[in-house]
């Protein structure tokens, strides 16, 4: 298997569910090859839950990684699970048109691109 996915996969089993039960994974690739993982961290006050991507986003862009390529999110679903709402947006504002591979635990795979996802979004370009 594609080690993005299995990066997304593995540190799915980190995630920090204890309110949904929910587990979600998330690798995130950068211009060097490297891959930066991030898992669901839920809170007791609901609200403040951060999903996986946003952590994968945020651990990367605290590492320096600043260009990216792909994004693998890994749930235990037969549909597959795609990024929040929420997520899309950082996704969009720090990745760009990026490639979203979405994978469950059977291994069943699908590729789509952010911007099919996101198709109108605003960014810092209306703002600068
Ligand atoms: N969640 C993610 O981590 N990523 C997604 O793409 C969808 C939802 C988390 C948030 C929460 O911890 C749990 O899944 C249920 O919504």
């Amino acid at each position: 298997m594609d080690p993005l996915l299995e990066a997304a996969l593995a540190v799915r089993e980190n995630a920090h569910a204890r309110f949904s039960k929910f587990k979600v994974g998330a690798a995130l690739e950068d211009d060097a090859g490297r891959i930066h993982t991030g898992c669901n961290v839920e809170n007791a006050t609901y609200g403040l839950t951060v999903c996986a991507e946003r952590v994968a986003v945020f651990k990367a862009i605290s590492e320096g990684a600043r260009k990216f390529t792909r994004v693998a999110v890994a749930a235990d679903t037969e549909t597959l699970t795609p990024p929040c709402g929420a997520c899309r947006q950082i996704l969009w504002e720090f990745c760009g048109d990026i490639e979203v591979v979405l994978v469950n635990l059977a291994g069943r795979t699908e590729s789509l691109r952010l911007k099919n996802l996101f198709p109108r979004p605003f960014d810092a370009s209306f703002i600068d």
